[in-house]
């Protein structure tokens, strides 16, 4: 099939080259011209596994081209996917302004029939908006011609995005009409080996929603874990065994009860806060989701807490090695990242800060963590441990897995860790000589 993708952020860059992959000729639009020069060299904005090999393989096969320009591009188009940002608006709700916009040059373009596809994180009832925008502009230009709306949101996970985009658990097609079904079906058939049960259609409005139950959902898992990890710490328990005690129960299961620094990235906290403010909306007080985002702000302190209570509130002199910058291990995405929270939190007391991340240090240091003083970056995890007086871990980095611990007690000025990821052995870090903190074990 022919088609276009619009908005070359992480969905849209990831979703066009998997179409791509498969077979499909796609343009990928953008309006930042330089992003597309860049793209058109094979230089990639974001840090995604596997991402840059397969978009040069697809520029080279003439799959995969990138453009400004969406009239063109709109006329040989079969599909059209809307993947530009939903940004969190001052009041918490996902702001539509460039979704809309997009939904408007759509109608403005269009010269024949077409199938119109949300792909963005949008709130229950937007493709009403995108189809009201869309047939607006056909009835300016006094033209007639058919379109559908359908919302097939995202599930990718940065980091595994191909992955997840290649080999999807599931994929969610909202469509009220038929036809449109039986395009979205054929599209993504190529995706499913054998079954296609895993293509799931529904009405536009469950799929809109769909997605954000999904990741409210494991936020939730998220949060209910890192509140169990402060009570275990209360009593005298071991969240780590708590964890794999109820994950054994195949009804709770293992994945994502990990208690950490709290959750962040693109998609949690902007998703809890829509969909809070979705149910606010509708005159529902939704307190579970309150409180799961209430939790999470809260948890990204917990570990700058635990070095207040060992050092005192005064960080004067004092340097911190910190292992992670970026949200989560695979990418370099500092979006809500604890680190940030974590960070900001030392300097304000008088610390150092002496960072270091495989990936996310280029955009900590020009933008997340901007023009901030007190905080150097070096070119290896070791390296930060000079002179400081504590190692803080904060992405669980596969190289931060099993590092030389002769190393940082060499280096460090103590023998003290602060692990804002577990990753550690608790009995093993005591024999092995460290002052060691957890989440979720004192
Ligand atoms: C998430 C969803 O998984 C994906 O389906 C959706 O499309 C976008 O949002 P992503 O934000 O890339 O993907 O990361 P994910 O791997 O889900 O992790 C989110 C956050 O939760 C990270 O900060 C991670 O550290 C944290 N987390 C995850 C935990 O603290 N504990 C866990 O057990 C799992």
């Amino acid at each position: 099939m022919n088609l276009t993708v619009i908005g070359t952020g992480y969905v849209g860059l990831v979703s066009g080259t998997c179409f791509a992959e498969m077979g499909n000729t796609v343009t990928c639009i953008d309006v930042d011209e330089k992003k597309i020069e860049n793209l058109k060299k094979g230089i990639i904005p974001i840090y995604e596994p596997g991402l840059e090999a397969m978009v040069n393989r697809n520029v080279l096969n003439k799959t995969l081209k990138f453009s400004n320009n969406l009239s063109i591009n709109l006329e040989k188009c079969d599909i059209a996917f809307i993947a530009v940002g939903t940004p969190m608006g001052d009041d918490g709700s996902a702001d539509l302004q460039y979704v809309l916009q997009v939904a408007k040059e759509i109608g403005s373009y269009m010269q024949h029939s077409l199938i119109v596809v949300d792909k963005s994180t949008v709130p229950v009832g937007t493709a009403d908006k995108v189809r009201d925008t869309i047939q607006k502009e056909l009835d300016n230009r006094n033209v007639n011609i058919s379109f559908d709306v359908v919302s097939n949101p995202e599930f990718l996970k940065e980091g595994d995005a191909i992955n997840d985009f290649m080999k999807p658990d599931r994929v969610i097609v909202g469509s009220d009409n038929e036809v449109a079904q039986e395009k979205m079906r054929a599209l993504y058939s190529p995706f499913f080996r054998s079954s296609m049960d895993r293509l799931i259609t529904m009405d536009v409005r469950s799929a809109e929603m769909t997605k954000y139950v999904a990741n409210a959902m494991l936020a939730t898992k998220i949060s209910f874990m890192n509140e169990i990890a402060n009570i275990c710490e209360l009593v005298g328990a071991d969240v780590n065994k708590v964890r794999i005690g109820i994950g054994s129960d195949s009804r709770i299961g293992y994945s994502f009860i990990y208690p950490g620094s709290g959750y962040g990235g693109s998609c949690f906290p902007k998703d809890v806060k829509a969909l809070k403010k979705t149910a606010e909306e509708h005159g529902y007080n939704a307190k579970l989701i309150t409180s799961v985002e209430d939790v999470n702000n809260a948890q990204k302190l917990v570990i700058a807490n635990k070095v207040v209570e060992r050092f005192g509130e005064d960080l004067n002199n004092k340097t911190f090695a910190i292992w992670g910058l970026a949200f989560k291990p695979e990418t370099d995405d500092m979006r809500e990242a604890p680190s940030i929270y974590i960070i900001k939190e030392l300097l304000k007391r008088g610390a150092k800060i002496q960072a270091y991340d495989p990936k996310a240090m280029d955009k900590a240091k020009h933008f997340y963590l901007k023009g901030i003083k007190n905080i150097s970056y070096f070119n290896s995890k070791y390296e930060t441990l000079q002179n400081a007086d504590a190692m803080i871990l904060l992405t669980e980095w596969k190289e931060f897995r099993s590092p030389d611990f002769e190393e940082l007690k060499t280096q460090l000025k103590h023998p003290l860790v602060f692990d804002g990821r577990n990753q550690y052995n608790y009995e093993r870090m005591k024999i092995l000589g460290f002052e060691y903190f957890q989440i979720g074990k004192k």
